[in-house]
């Protein structure tokens, strides 16, 4: 962690503020899962906490829960926004449809035929830090958070098999309505259905310096290079896990509209920015990345200049 340091003052001293972070992965990416593993429906249990072996392995289990449900709180120097892993895979990352740790954990080391690359579990949590978590330089893949983290992932996936993909993986996709998407219509269901908890104005809710309702945009948001700001994986997450506590209640146009609706509201910059370029990063990270709208004018104004 010390040696990191260093790294943002070497970006410094060579001009280079670009070079300042380094990303682990590429990007937060999008899962492409089968449709028999989706519709399964015994999902996987995983073990409870009394089953948890009072020794070192159990206290390291315990520390990786802490730092998932209190990310913010625990792991400040690799948060730059208001959330916690588990605002996103809900019921402390146990949740089936709301990408459970059990189901993520049994699947890496994963080959990307996109850029090539094996990805290995640690560089996909270090990617949520970067993306979900606007974290800049993430945990070292040896750091205590990673491999607490990975403890607790591994504890949870312990009686899954090994490269099997378990129904209830990721955020199941929920098809483009044959009409696409209105974002005025997303503006309605998100005044109806959303703003009680997350706030008007998507600033969601605090009780002193901590959010009890997660934010869904500005400054303490998931940032440009996130999962969640596809609009095709908000939608799967909205349509599966809210309004909270009514998942699947709202149609899959109703998911869409209001996901498009919340992905067009400004949120920090993408960390992969080349150049100093929204049209640039379009092109490079986001033209081929689902459906979203960074880089494109929306009312005469353009989407993902950033916030700070
Ligand atoms: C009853 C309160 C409530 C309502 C209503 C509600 N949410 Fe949430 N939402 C939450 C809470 C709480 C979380 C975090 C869950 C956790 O940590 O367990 C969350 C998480 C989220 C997240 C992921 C975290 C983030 O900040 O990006 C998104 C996106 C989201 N909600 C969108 C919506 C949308 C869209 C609607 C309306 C269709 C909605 N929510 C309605 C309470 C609510
Ligand atoms: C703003 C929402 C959000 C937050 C906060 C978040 N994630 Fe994620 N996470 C995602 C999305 C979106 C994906 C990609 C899922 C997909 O494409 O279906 C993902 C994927 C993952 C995966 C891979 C899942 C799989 O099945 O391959 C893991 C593991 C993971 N996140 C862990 C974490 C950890 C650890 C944290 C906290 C440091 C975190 N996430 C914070 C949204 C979030």
């Amino acid at each position: 962690m010390k040696l990191l340091a260093v790294v943002p003052l070497l970006g410094w001293l060579i001009g280079s503020p670009a070079l300042a972070t380094t990303i682990a992965m590429e990007d937060q990416s999008q899962l492409q899962m089968s449709t028999a593993a989706q519709s399964a429906n015994t999902p996987f249990q995983p073990p409870h906490e009394n089953e948890l072996p009072d020794n070192a392995y159990g206290k390291l289990v315990m520390q990786g829960y802490a730092l998932f449900v209190d990310t913010k709180r625990l792991a400040p120097d690799f948060v730059g926004n208001g959330l916690n892993c588990s605002n996103c895979h809900l019921d402390q990352g146990r949740l089936p449809n709301s990408s459970p740790l059990w189901g993520a954990y049994p699947m890496y080391p994963a080959y990307r035929k996109k850029n090539d690359k094996v990805n290995t579990f640690a560089e996909r949590l270090q990617g949520c830090f970067q993306f979900s978590m606007n974290g800049g330089t993430p945990p070292a893949a040896d750091s205590h958070e990673i491999t607490a983290l990975s403890v607790y992932a591994y504890w949870l996936a312990s009686k899954a098999p090994l490269g099997v993909e378990l129904a209830g993986r990721g955020y199941p996709e929920v098809p483009q309505p044959t009409k696409g998407y209105n974002l005025a219509q997303g503006a309605a269901v998100y005044k109806d259905q959303c703003a009680l908890c997350h706030g008007a104005e998507g600033q969601g809710q605090k009780v002193g310096e901590s959010y009890v309702m997660p934010p869904l945009w500005g400054k303490d948001s998931y940032n440009w290079g996130a999962g969640m700001h596809r609009i095709n994986t908000a939608a799967s997450f909205i349509k599966h896990n809210m309004p909270l506590g009514k998942g699947g209640s709202l149609t899959d146009q109703q998911a869409w509209d209001v996901a498009a609706y919340v992905n067009r509201h400004e949120r920090p910059q993408d960390p992969r920015l080349v150049e100093g370029s929204v049209e640039k990063t379009r092109l490079k990270f986001h033209a081929n990345d689902g459906v979203n709208l960074y880089g494109q004018t929306v009312d005469g104004v353009l989407i993902g200049q950033g916030i700070r």
